[in-house]
């Protein structure tokens, strides 16, 4: 069994800027609102096109309609003209890495597909990585 390939055109060898990418996340973080969990998470990506776009998460009374940072990521990409992510930091309020949950690894699969890198912890792996054998465009149209 092959990975799926779409979205595809995510592996261009593009010089990605990570220190400015960690340091936009950071920054972010500083615009989350966390009241609840007072855990506050950063993320910026550069697209495929070489903009960049952030998030910050944002909670809710209702803990499960939180909005991850990622979540507030992909909405800055859709709406500043969509496209694919080539790359992601995502960092907490220390400053230190922070993994992608579970859903957040749908959403990077969904707009920057299986080659997208993502930052996370000590190493730079891909959504492939993190999400193997996503379920996707490719997996629907396998029907
Ligand atoms: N959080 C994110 O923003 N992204 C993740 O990938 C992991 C978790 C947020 C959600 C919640 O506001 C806080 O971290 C604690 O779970």
């Amino acid at each position: 069994m092959t990975e799926p390939s779409l979205p595809s055109g995510n592996d261009a060898q593009v010089s990605i800027p990570w220190d400015e990418l960690r340091s936009l996340a950071r920054d972010a973080t500083t615009r989350s609102y966390v009241p609840y969990s007072n855990f506050a998470v950063g993320a910026a990506a550069v697209t495929v096109d070489g903009r960049i776009v952030t998030g910050s998460n944002i909670e809710n009374a209702s803990y499960g309609l939180t909005l991850c940072a990622e979540c507030s990521l992909v909405s800055d990409l859709v709406r500043t003209g969509g496209g694919l992510l080539r790359a992601v930091a995502v960092v907490s309020g220390s400053g230190e890495p922070c993994m992608p949950c579970g859903r957040c690894r749908q959403l990077l699969f969904e707009h920057g597909g299986p080659d997208c890198l993502v930052e996370g912890d000590d190493q730079i792996r891909t959504v492939a990585e993190l999400l193997p054998g996503g379920f996707g465009p490719d997996r629907m149209a396998q029907g």
